[in-house]
């Protein structure tokens, strides 16, 4: 366990706000003052900037932070491509070209990433938070800089005390269902558990350990992952909503700055510390060791950072009179794409509720989509979804693909068809989440046959008992 100054009461403090220009230092004074790259930054740092968005990127997207560092990120051996770990993760270039499309509704088990037929986080065995990493869907080109990555992940370890990982893919945003994240990225420290999300930018070098029960065992943690090669989460727009409601600003929490304080020897070659440094590039996984570690920034500024929230702070917003709004009230974080409007990728959650809509069919309706939904959930139970042979449970999934037709299975529309409509609260104890995007989303080998978590009679169960109630034009 490398040194740090810090216990574990300071390595948790967080800058408040959402798309905030920040400025942290560990070590008084580290920061230049009036300008980023003086002749000498002080205390005898690097200036490094880390560019989230072309120089040129306009005034109010242009993602960019300075970094003071003991020694600079270029300081490293080249990489070489990691031997043989893409196919046991299901990264690689290849299984973007063999992508299943298919227009079936799907719905998964829980995974465990081990075959083996047992369900929960704790089969996540010898695998840490990137060799856990599972692609289950995809669509477009890390290269082109375009499109997204879904997975699952399983851990049940921590990453290696000398180890850091980065993606130049794109940035990931991890939702944790079981087992908290304790994630060390190069700009602080964030704790991530179920029922919270965090935000990790493209470049940015972290690494990830399970917390220690009591016992001191590792507890094992398994969630779901969004890759964004394109663009990058912002709060959507709340237009006639006014000001304030959805996810609100100030509860987005950013780290401040940590290092490890402990002998960098003479030069970046001669440190007496080996760190392994993988990143992912275009899907494929590069390593390299170098002599120092990569979490020595003492301090930073900027508004390119990784985050962290807390669903439970989700200001939750629908009707009050009758019908209910399109799920998109219900939106977290979009990545917009190019059109107004349309997202290469929507964050959205199903939290606790209460439903008062009068003459109202109160779950989800019917509904065709030019959008993909993928579906998981963090915990509890999912009002559109009753019955079926192993159900929507914490830790599976489900994906209605474009145009493909979902909606509550028998067993919930007959119960919400005849219910008596007094106020309702729905969800308690629950959150469901969607990722939902503009991309037609293929499935992947492991997700589609090697995982063996699909529901083979998903559609049967949910529909094929659906009832007709037409009475000739009678009511
Ligand atoms: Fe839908």
């Amino acid at each position: 366990m490398p040194v740090t100054k810090f216990d574990i009461e300071e390595k948790y403090k967080y800058q408040n706000g959402f798309d905030s220009y920040f400025e942290t230092e560990a070590v008084p004074n580290a920061l230049p003052t009036a300008q980023n790259s003086p002749q000498k930054p002080p205390l005898g740092l690097y200036a490094e900037k880390l560019s989230g968005t072309a120089f040129t990127a306009p005034r109010h997207e242009n993602k960019q932070s300075w970094l003071y560092r003991i020694l600079p990120a270029c300081s490293h051996p080249p990489f070489t491509a990691a031997q043989a770990p893409n196919e046991s993760l299901g990264l690689g270039p290849e299984p973007f070209r063999r992508l299943h499309h298919i227009p079936n509704q799907l719905r998964w088990d829980p995974f465990d990433h081990d075959n083996s037929g047992s369900s929960g986080a704790e089969s996540g065995g010898a695998h840490d938070f990137v060799s856990g990493l599972h692609l289950l869907a995809g669509a477009g080109d890390p290269a082109m800089k375009q499109g997204l990555a879904m997975y699952s992940y399983a851990a049940g370890k921590s990453m290696g005390e000398r180890e850091a990982f980065y993606s130049a893919d794109g940035d990931l945003l991890v939702v944790p269902q079981e087992g908290a994240l304790d994630v060390r990225t190069e700009m602080g420290w964030l704790l991530v558990r179920p029922m919270e999300i965090c935000v990790i930018p493209r470049g940015v070098r972290y690494q990830v350990r399970l917390i220690k029960a009591d016992n001191g065992t590792e507890q094992p943690a398994r969630g779901y992952a969004l890759e964004l090669f394109q663009g990058r989460f912002a709060l959507p727009e709340l237009g006639p909503i006014g000001s304030n409601g959805l996810a609100n600003a100030r509860d987005f929490q950013a780290p401040v700055a940590h290092f490890d304080d402990f002998d960098y020897g003479t030069t970046a070659s001669d440190g007496p510390n080996e760190y392994r440094i993988t990143g992912k590039f275009n899907n494929t996984l590069h390593t390299t060791t170098q002599r120092h570690t990569p979490f020595d920034v003492v301090a930073w500024h900027g508004n390119y950072y990784p985050y962290k929230y807390d669903l439970g702070r989700f200001n939750t917003i629908g009707s009050i009179s009758f019908d209910h709004p399109d799920p998109s009230i219900f939106t977290v974080l979009s990545a917009p794409s190019d059109h107004p409007g349309t997202a290469v990728a929507d964050f959205v959650i199903f939290p606790p509720r209460w439903l008062v809509g009068e003459d109202t069919f109160r779950p989800p309706w019917y509904h065709r989509n030019t959008m993909s939904e993928f579906m998981g959930l963090i915990r509890g139970g999912y009002d559109a979804k009753k019955g079926g042979k192993g159900g929507f449970v914490p830790g599976g999934a489900s994906l209605h693909n474009v145009m493909s037709g979902h909606g509550p299975d028998v067993e919930s529309y007959e119960g919400a068809r005849n219910a008596e409509l007094k106020p309702a609260k729905v969800g308690e104890g629950s959150c469901a989440f969607m990722f939902e995007s503009c991309l037609m989303v293929g499935v992947t080998d492991w997700g589609l046959k090697t995982c063996q978590k699909v529901q083979a009679e998903y559609s049967d169960h949910s529909w094929g008992g659906v009832k007709v109630h037409w009475k000739g034009g009678k009511e």
